[in-house]
């Protein structure tokens, strides 16, 4: 027997401004199912949930739940309608209990002549962060004691708790570890056996390959098409959101040897708290330095030393060229080092602030005239390294925290770019972000080195390093246990026997 869909969207057009966030999308969600749905960054996939959670109204089109028309007017309306959304930001509330944090708005439920019985709402939040194996987090705790993720976790028990039909789950899986994100799909895995329907937004293929029911692909605010679970398959989910196979130019294509032997940033002997340990090396003018390892492994670590922000127990970092030694991060900065954290939204973005501040952000320095900072200088340079990395934007005086996560991403490189870096530390500089936007990172790397950048990149991915290194580091246990030459007969078992 064939099922009634739960949710209909038929043929829905939005636009915001001139960007045509949506155009004649329509698609059908069934109970019972984990739908996933992917696209680019920028393709229009939390323009749709937007729209499901009635915070976003359609220019045209309809929608239809349980085969009724459906007109939400907000989110209190859509969560009524028993559609809940988890969504990619964080959405718990600072200097709130977690009990209160999954009752905010809530509370009259646990009213007796007015007064809140919070003994009761404590107990009752219990049995929630059970539903999120969050036993452990006590309802009394203030949030902000709370790690991300179980932040995460704590927004997911919230949405359960008002018992939807419909949950939509919007890039949030990519920023949890291993831990989180079984969680997860434990609760998404029994809200489809309770045939609710889960819709999940996400970057990870494999991920959705594994738990998807079928999985729906947007391209450029254009539905493409659902694919079900037995046709599922990497390289055709890859080719219908970007539209055309992709070459073999996604890496670099040439494995030739570095040839400059001119030394740009010398580390020696770097130790700290037993995370590093005694690690040296040499980067070359012109060269993309790799280096990889398990997460604990030191490296991430190594990066923020490097840079200034941890102070080594042992050793020290010096730009050779002007002996400069790096001892914090202003010094960095102003000897035109750049620095892009693995954690971006925590550390890289001032999220509430413009495109155009965060981009010249590093660059006042350069911006200033006497002590005045120029505001058409300003604007003009955010325009300029704006578009030179192609950030999906209305303008530089949009707010960074509206932007998809691969134009974050761009924001930042744009930041530096504006710095005229002449030394890049990136830290997994395409963690979370799609092919696209990936490719377009990769393609930048090639053209800084070609003007005689140097790059080090810290990654977690195997085919990226090799794909992408002159020349590879691996590090074990803090220390360098490896290292390799950019070839074409590397493998990713050479750098694996390495790491573990
Ligand atoms: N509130 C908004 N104001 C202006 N433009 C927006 C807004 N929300 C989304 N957009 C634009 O609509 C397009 C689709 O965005 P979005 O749905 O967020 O994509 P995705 O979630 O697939 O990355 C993008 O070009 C984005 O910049
Ligand atoms: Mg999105």
């Amino acid at each position: 027997m064939k099922k009634e869909p739960i949710l209909q969207i038929r043929q829905i057009t939005k636009t915001f401004g001139s960007t045509k966030a949506l155009m004649d999308v329509s698609i059908d969600f069934f109970p019972g199912e984990i739908r996933g749905l992917i696209g680019e960054n920028g393709s229009g996939k939390s323009t749709v949930s937007n729209i499901i959670m009635g915070v976003h109204e359609p220019d045209s089109g309809k929608m239809l739940l349980k085969g009724s028309i459906y007109v939400p007017g907000n989110m209190m309306d859509a969560i009524e309608h028993k559609i809940c959304m988890v969504v990619q930001e964080m959405a718990t509330i600072n200097n709130l209990t977690v009990a209160e944090n999954i009752f905010l708005g809530l509370e009259k439920q646990f009213a007796k002549n007015g007064v809140v019985d919070k003994k009761q709402m404590n107990q009752k939040a219990k049995r929630v962060l059970e539903q999120v194996s969050l036993e452990n987090v006590k309802p009394t705790t203030n949030v902000n004691s709370l790690s991300f993720e179980d932040r995460k976790l704590l927004e997911v028990g919230r949405a359960l708790y008002s018992n939807p039909d419909i949950l939509i789950v919007d890039e949030t899986t990519t920023a949890l570890s291993q831990r989180g994100r079984t969680i997860m799909y434990e609760v998404m895995h029994r809200l489809a056996d309770e045939e609710k329907c889960v819709i999940c937004i996400s970057h990870d293929i494999e991920e959705l390959m594994e738990h998807a029911d079928g999985v729906s692909v947007m391209r450029d605010g254009h539905f493409v098409r659902t694919v079900a679970k037995k046709d599922l398959d990497e390289s055709l989910l890859k080719s219908l959101m970007i539209g055309r196979e992709l070459g073999e130019h996604y890496y670099r294509d040439n494995f030739e040897a570095h040839k400059c032997e001119e030394i740009v940033l010398k580390v020696e002997n770097l130790c700290f708290e037993g995370l590093v340990r005694h690690v040296s090396f040499d980067l070359h003018k012109g060269e993309i330095l790799g280096i990889g390892g398990l997460t604990d492994c030191g490296m991430h670590q190594l990066g923020r030393m490097i840079f200034g922000i941890d102070k080594p127990d042992q050793g020290k970092v010096t730009l050779t060229a002007a002996n400069q030694q790096i001892k914090n991060p202003q010094c960095a900065v102003k000897n035109k080092m750049a620095y892009l954290s693995k954690n971006r939204d925590q550390e890289a973005l001032m999220l509430n602030s413009t495109i155009q501040e965060n981009i010249c952000l590093s660059s006042m320095d350069k911006l200033k005239k006497g002590i005045f900072v120029l505001p058409g200088h300003e604007k003009r340079l955010a325009k300029e390294k704006g578009t030179l990395m192609n950030v999906k934007m209305s303008g530089v005086n949009q707010t960074v925290s509206a932007l998809s996560g691969g134009n974050k991403q761009k924001v930042v490189i744009a930041k530096w770019l504006a710095n005229d870096s002449e030394v890049l530390i990136l830290d997994c500089p395409t963690r979370g972000i799609d092919i696209g936007v990936k490719a377009s990172i990769y393609r930048l790397m090639e053209q800084l080195t070609a003007q005689g950048k140097s790059i080090i990149m810290i990654s977690e991915e195997m085919p990226e390093l090799i794909g992408m290194s002159d020349r590879i580091i691996v590090m074990k246990d803090g220390k360098i246990s490896g290292t390799f030459r950019r070839s074409a007969e590397l493998g990713e078992q050479d750098i694996i026997s390495c790491m573990i």
